[in-house]
């Protein structure tokens, strides 16, 4: 397939729904090769049936991120099926909101594991990779909330917090081997905002500056970009693709 990404392999973690189902497809209608994992089969399975319906290929890989054997197979799944691993975006997550007072370890814990070990676990994998072919592109999609910081989200707001660091270390260790780390804070109506109260959404959406809330699809153009070779030259970089959502709050 012709494209910006022609003959690419791009992993997107988390890509049975939401914001990383639009980017896999996207990404594929780009001319990649696939591994669309998630921790659900169905909407992985799902995901990949969508990517081949539109001509490109896909493999699935079923697990969790959070876990070091779980993030290694995803990477293996792109090494077996397509031979190498061009792009890899670190999309995997969830929320288990509560104030920090009332929050229960397994809830920080279980948020940390998804977003900052999960990215932790697959960059390790897929660098290795990436450092001996000499080029590679790392996206890591944060939140404006690893910024600000958001009530009810001390977890979650730490684990993107952590990313950012996580993006911008990387970015400067890998720089040397031709791979570009970058990371992307969307804002996008999925089942993680649909969880959002009703109320607090509302506001939400009245604050963002083009307002409305964006699609996987208004994510998907900044993402293609980072992972093209057009972004060559932009390392350790954090850009929001939000309808102004970060310049408001
Ligand atoms: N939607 C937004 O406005 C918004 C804003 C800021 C950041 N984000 C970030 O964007 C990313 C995607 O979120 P979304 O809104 O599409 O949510 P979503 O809930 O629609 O999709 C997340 C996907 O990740 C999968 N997942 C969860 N735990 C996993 C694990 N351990 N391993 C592999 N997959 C796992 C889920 O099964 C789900 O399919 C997340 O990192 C989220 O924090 C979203």
């Amino acid at each position: 397939m012709k494209g910006h990404l022609a003959g690419k392999v791009a992993v997107v973690t988390g890509s049975g729904r939401g914001i990383g189902r639009g980017l896999a497809i996207a990404m594929a209608k780009e001319g990649a090769k696939l591994v669309v994992n998630d921790l659900d089969k169905d909407p992985a399975e799902e995901t990949a049936k969508l990517i081949k319906d539109a001509g490109a290929q896909a493999a699935v890989c079923v697990g969790g991120v959070d876990r070091r054997d779980g993030a290694q197979a995803i990477i293996d799944t792109a090494i077996s099926n397509f031979g190498r691993i061009d792009i890899l975006v670190n999309n995997a997550g969830i929320i288990r909101d509560a104030m920090m007072h009332k929050m229960t370890e397994e809830q920080f814990d279980s948020v940390v594991g998804v977003h900052l070990k999960g990215a932790w676990n697959c960059t390790q994998a897929a660098v290795k990779h990436m450092m001996e072919q000499k080029s590679g592109k790392i996206i890591n999609i944060i939140s404006l909330a690893g910024i600000s910081g958001n009530v009810g989200q001390a977890n979650y707001s730490a684990a993107k917090a952590g990313m950012i660091g996580l993006t911008k270390s990387n970015a400067k260790e890998f720089a040397r081997y031709g791979i570009n780390v970058n990371a992307i804070g969307p804002a996008a109506f999925t089942r993680m905002v649909e969880s959002i109260p009703e109320q607090i959404r509302e506001v939400m959406a009245k604050r963002i500056p083009l307002g409305r809330f964006g699609t996987p699809e208004d994510i998907a153009p900044a993402v293609i970009f980072l992972a093209s070779e057009d972004s060559n030259y932009i390392t350790g970089q954090v850009l929001h693709v939000d309808g102004g959502m970060s310049i408001a709050f």
